[in-house]
């Protein structure tokens, strides 16, 4: 291959995940003289059928690799000439991190701070310029914590972090490594922190795609708690463009929140899906698919975003609204129901035995 044809070679860490396929599809899109070196541990979260559409493209790499595993990561940077990264690779789910955090700091930490060394390593070394490398951290708005309901109340980029999960307290603990590795050794980093997401692709453990599944197999969607938590929803294509952006314009060492100024409930978005997925006529009535069942321990209350610096800054704005988004994401798991028998096949019985056998 000859690395040199390209301007920058990325790698993209994560890209088999929900997030990372949309990120990855849209930069070997609109960047023919990039090569993505997509790097995914293929975790149960992990699925190579996301970027089938794109696997055989000129300028995309797929390496099966562990950002646990330091040599694997410093081989690569080595054989495709690394010259910038794009973090995502993450375990991403609050309720396993209940369950098992270990995992949790094993990647979401001490994987973040392999990627950070290799970083150092391969760029912070005569000759390499200081200012033609950059590691981009994308990371969560629950590092900030829990908000009450009063409306003016949103997460700013200057909000102190108050995580309350394991995983969001991972989340936290690798950002504050992204950040000293600039403020100590100058590393060139930038770092989202981005509401909840929602699109095609998204493994059915969470909330969107967990009620789509139940209610188009007639199941019931177990709500947590009273339902009432709010949480800010953005569509994932847009968050792809926002990283993108900050990628190629955010000033280096700062933070950039991202959300879809889109504040829902629990309760809402379920009554949302149940209303679109009506016209297939297979839906039961909603009062008899709703179950309330044990509240998740330590459940944040509300999430808001205060998207004020990535307007102003670098012009950003969600393109989706939440009924265009929602109309795409119904349509694509309606015409996906085999990416979703596929997914849902294996380990993910084991997840929903796990996970809600105990909640009354
Ligand atoms: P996901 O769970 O869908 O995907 C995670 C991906 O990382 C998978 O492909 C998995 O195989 C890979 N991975 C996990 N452990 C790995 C390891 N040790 N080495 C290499 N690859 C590994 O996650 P997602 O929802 O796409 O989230 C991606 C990133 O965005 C995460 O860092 C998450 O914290 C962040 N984020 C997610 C949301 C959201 O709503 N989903 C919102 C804000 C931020
Ligand atoms: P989730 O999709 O897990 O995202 P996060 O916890 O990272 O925001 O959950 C979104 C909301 O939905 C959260 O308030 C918990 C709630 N929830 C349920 O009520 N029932 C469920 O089965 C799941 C998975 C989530």
């Amino acid at each position: 291959m000859n690395l040199e044809k390209y301007e920058k070679r990325i790698l993209v860490t994560g890209g088999c995940g929900f997030i990372g396929n949309h990120v990855i599809r849209h930069l070997v899109n609109k960047y023919y003289d990039y090569l993505i070196v997509n790097f995914d541990a293929l975790t149960y979260a992990g699925n190579l059928e996301n970027l089938k559409d794109i696997e055989n493209y000129e300028n995309y790499v797929f390496v099966h690799g562990d950002i646990t595993d330091f040599e694997k990561i410093q081989e690569t940077f080595e054989q495709y000439q690394i010259t910038d990264v794009i973090h995502l690779a993450a375990e991403s789910h609050v309720d396993r991190s209940i369950l098992n955090p270990d995992v949790f700091v094993k990647t979401n930490v001490l994987g973040t701070l392999n990627l950070l060394n290799a970083a150092k390593a391969n760029w912070l070394v005569f000759p390499h310029s200081l200012d033609n490398h950059r590691f981009h951290h994308v990371s969560t708005d629950e590092v900030y914590g829990s908000l009450d309901l009063n409306p003016e109340n949103k997460f700013k980029e200057t909000t102190p972090y108050q995580p309350h999960s394991p995983y969001s307290a991972s989340k936290a603990s690798s950002d504050h490594f992204v950040k000293a590795y600039h403020d100590t050794y100058g590393l060139d980093v930038t770092i989202s922190n981005c509401s909840n997401n929602y699109g095609p692709n998204q493994f059915p453990e969470k909330l969107i795609p967990l009620v789509i599944n139940k209610l188009t197999k007639g199941d019931k969607v177990p709500v947590y708690g009273t339902g009432e938590n709010v949480r800010d929803w953005l569509y994932v294509e847009d968050h792809a463009k926002a990283i993108d952006l900050i990628f190629h314009k955010g000033k280096s060492g700062e933070t950039y929140n991202v959300g879809g100024n889109c504040e829902m409930t629990n309760l809402e978005i379920i009554k949302t899906i149940h209303i679109l997925l009506n016209p297939t006529g297979r839906v039961p009535e909603l009062n008899t698919v709703i179950e309330f069942v044990t509240d998740r321990a330590g459940h944040d209350m509300r999430y808001a975003i205060d998207t004020t610096k990535i307007k102003t800054e670098l012009g950003w704005e969600p393109e989706e609204t939440f009924t265009t988004g929602m109309h795409k994401t119904i349509m694509w798991y309606l015409t996906n129901k085999e990416w979703m028998e596929h997914v849902t096949s294996g380990e993910y019985k084991n997840w929903l035995d796990t996970n809600y056998k105990d909640r009354k």
